[in-house]
């Protein structure tokens, strides 16, 4: 079966612009998509003063679709400020590619949910959280989707290693269904900082093995 793909998604799957990763950025994010399992990373560097986005990459592990609407995302992205990249849409991604087929639309969907939570990750990096939600077990366990277990290649919550999730007066403690001397136990506790410690009412984040 051919997909209907526009010429615009066509050359920007094949010159994707803004490819890779930036080293020491400013904010980042990892979105999965539930719909078919494929991921994509977003980097950021923003001016501090000005909020203007001064670089952004992305890395896609998706289809053509997501490869195009990552690369137009950036495009639409840099030079804005993070309030005025806020706005950015799957529409208007979608539109600027000159359509997807509907088939197809979670993969901008994916693409564009990338740049919003790693624009999220900044605002929280740099205390500039609006709507500040204290932080429940719901986020945690959000988040925690997207801290993998190499061993199997899938989540911390899918593969059923998160026992408990306490949340107390700054602190976040998480308890693993797993020994302090498995051999991923240091990146899965690196990982698991990284993606709990930003959120803006949590200082201390422990990871608590079985043993
Ligand atoms: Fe997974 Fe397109 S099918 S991103």
């Amino acid at each position: 079966m051919t997909l209907p793909y526009s010429e615009i998604v066509m050359e920007h799957f094949q010159n994707p612009r803004n490819v890779g990763r930036i080293e020491d950025p400013d904010a980042k994010a990892i979105e999965g998509s539930p719909a078919c399992g494929d991921m994509v990373a977003v980097y950021l560097k923003v001016d501090e003063a000005t909020h203007r986005i001064e670089d952004i990459k992305f890395e896609s592990y998706g289809c053509a679709s997501n490869i195009a609407t990552g690369s137009i995302i950036t495009e639409l992205a840099k030079g804005k400020t993070i309030e005025e990249a806020r706005d950015i849409t799957w529409q208007e991604a979608a539109d600027a590619l000159g359509g997807l087929p509907p088939i197809k639309m979670h993969c901008s969907v994916l693409a564009v949910d990338g740049l919003q939570a790693a624009i999220q990750n900044y605002e929280e990096r740099h205390g500039l959280v609006k709507e500040a939600i204290p932080t429940d077990e719901a986020e945690v366990r959000r988040r925690l989707k997207h801290v993998m277990n190499p061993q199997v290649g899938l989540d911390l919550i899918r593969t059923k290693l998160v026992q408990n999730v306490e949340i107390d007066a700054g602190t976040v403690r998480i308890h693993l269904d797993m020994p302090s001397e498995h051999q991923f136990a240091n990146n899965i506790r690196e990982e698991i900082v990284e993606k709990i410690e930003p959120l803006w009412d949590v200082q201390i984040v422990e990871v608590i093995f079985t043993t």
